[in-house]
């Protein structure tokens, strides 16, 4: 049976911890080498840091890789997934990295794999961006977070976030004191997504004592209906991360946003590029969580816990 990580729900507590522990072990710098590691990067939405990261990644770890988008791929002749991985297959890749505008398209491709093809879920849709949520929380740790002490507050486009939904999910497994949402009223998940977390009224509320900001990019590519929301300028005054905001936060709250950033609507430059941001950091780990992954794929893991 080949391993896939297709959402945080997928992974056992013994592999998240696996996962974060040897992450940092290779941020510090402990050699990660696989041998005969083929990896495609299979990415049918745009994306710079995440699809660059797993480039990276495989490149550090020794894998040979290949980078394949929609526009070059034989899906705008009209194959299936599925076919795309049983021809990569054929051809000796060993690890598909797939980024889709779908929910739920790496479960459908992770049970149409031949055995010994693994899948590493990229982002799909607005469901579940599993390695953001683990180079998040590796990010808090190095950053010295304590995150079962942590009131951490994701602000902005909760509905359609795929990396709110799985961070949210993944901060609850590490047991953070309080995770809180903000953001438009229709832009807040139903009732019964993310149990357990604190609905708040507005901004002030959600930032007040916060140990932890995350903002999040409005997804307008993913609008439908009547959800457009407020403009930039309004959206902003209501909801954007200034340096006031930051003022009833937890003295030495760290703000994070997993971009791309629109500087001037969800966060401001200055808070951006100030002393509290996290945000580049969250880009550099997505390196070391990389390899972490392909290595667990790849290799034997502790059992799940
Ligand atoms: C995000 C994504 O694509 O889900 N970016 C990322 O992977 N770091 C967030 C976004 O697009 O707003």
């Amino acid at each position: 049976m080949s391993k896939h990580l297709t959402d945080i729900s997928s992974l056992g507590d013994a592999d998240i911890d696996h996962l974060l522990k040897r992450a940092a072990e290779i941020a510090d710098g402990a050699p990660a080498r696989l041998e005969g590691a083929v990896v495609a990067n299979l990415f049918y939405e745009p994306s710079t840091r995440t699809r660059v990261a797993f480039e990276r990644a495989a490149q550090r770890v020794g894998a040979e890789v290949i980078n394949i988008t929609a526009q070059s791929a034989s899906v705008t002749k009209g194959e299936s997934l599925a076919d795309t991985a049983r021809t990569l297959h054929a051809l000796g890749v060993n690890v598909v990295v797939l980024r889709h505008p779908e929910n739920g398209a790496p479960l459908e491709l992770a049970r149409a794999l031949p055995d010994g093809m693994c899948l590493v879920n990229a982002g799909d849709g607005t469901r579940a961006h599993p390695t953001q949520a683990l180079l998040d929380a590796l990010t808090l740790i190095r950053a010295g977070v304590d995150l079962q002490q942590a009131r951490i507050a994701v602000i902005g486009d909760i509905a359609r976030s795929r990396v709110a939904r799985s961070s949210i999910e993944l901060f609850g497994r590490l047991r953070a004191a309080e995770i809180r949402i903000a953001g438009p009223a229709a832009w807040l998940p139903g009732d019964d997504d993310m149990p357990g977390v604190k609905r708040c009224r507005d901004f002030e509320q959600a930032a007040a004592d916060a140990d932890v900001i995350m903002m999040l990019r409005i997804q307008r590519e993913r609008v439908t209906g009547g959800q457009q929301g407020p403009d930039a300028a309004d959206y902003h005054a209501r909801w954007g991360l200034t340096p006031a905001r930051l003022a009833p936060a937890a003295p030495g709250c760290r703000v994070m946003h997993p971009g791309p950033m629109n500087r001037g609507v969800e966060i401001a430059s200055e808070v951006a590029d100030g002393p509290r941001a996290l945000i580049w950091q969250q880009v550099a780990n997505g390196l070391p969580v990389r390899m972490a992954v392909f290595e667990w794929l790849l290799r034997q893991a502790p059992p799940r816990g």
